[in-house]
């Protein structure tokens, strides 16, 4: 999945099999010392993994940290089937019920829409005031401009609760 250029053509570079065991073995002790990570997505009975879904702690400073992170990467094969909205609502309920987050961020650079789309779906709220430069990126990488999206627990029980009644 990390190797594959569409998957990651959002990203500064490619994942080999050395890059994805070490980013494993990171989401395993962030479960292990958090209780929360990335967790892999499977459709029962027809695919064992379809990508992740989760939540991270990212390890960079800037003016939002430190802060908890949703993020998702799937496979290209499982996109569009509303996959990454429904894990992401289930991780939300997570986030918010048992593990007692106040918020949740998520970023991603303007253009990319998918990814966006999710955020916007879940009810994450951007504003633009709160664009970045990603500090991880040298200055001029194309990359390197990013939104950001919150949402925080009121309002994801609001919605939630919401929906429930119709
Ligand atoms: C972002 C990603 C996880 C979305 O996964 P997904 O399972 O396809 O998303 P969903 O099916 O839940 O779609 C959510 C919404 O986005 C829309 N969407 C998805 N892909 C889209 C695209 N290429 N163009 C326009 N809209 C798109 C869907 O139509 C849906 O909206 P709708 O229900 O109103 O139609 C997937 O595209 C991916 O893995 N991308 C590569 C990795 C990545 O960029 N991760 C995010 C880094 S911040």
């Amino acid at each position: 999945m990390s190797a594959d250029p569409d998957v990651m053509r959002y990203f500064p570079g490619l994942l080999d099999r050395t890059a994805t065991e070490a980013l494993v073995k990171r989401i395993r002790a962030g479960f292990d010392q958090r209780g929360f990570g990335l967790w892999a997505v499977e459709l029962p009975g027809e695919a064992p993994f379809l990508g992740y879904v989760g939540l991270a702690v990212p390890a960079f400073e800037t003016h939002f940290t430190p802060c908890v992170e949703i993020g998702w990467r799937l496979a290209a094969a499982h996109w569009r089937k509303g996959y990454a909205t429904e894990a992401a609502a289930a991780v939300l309920d997570a986030a918010f019920g048992p593990l007692g987050l106040r918020e949740v961020v998520s970023f991603t650079v303007p253009h990319n829409t998918p990814s966006r789309m999710v955020m916007e779906k879940l009810g994450m709220v951007r504003d633009p005031a709160e664009d970045f430069e990603h500090p991880r990126l040298a200055e001029g990488h194309p990359l390197r401009r990013h939104v950001l999206y919150r949402i925080g627990a009121k309002g994801w029980l609001r919605r939630r609760s919401g929906a429930a009644g119709g």
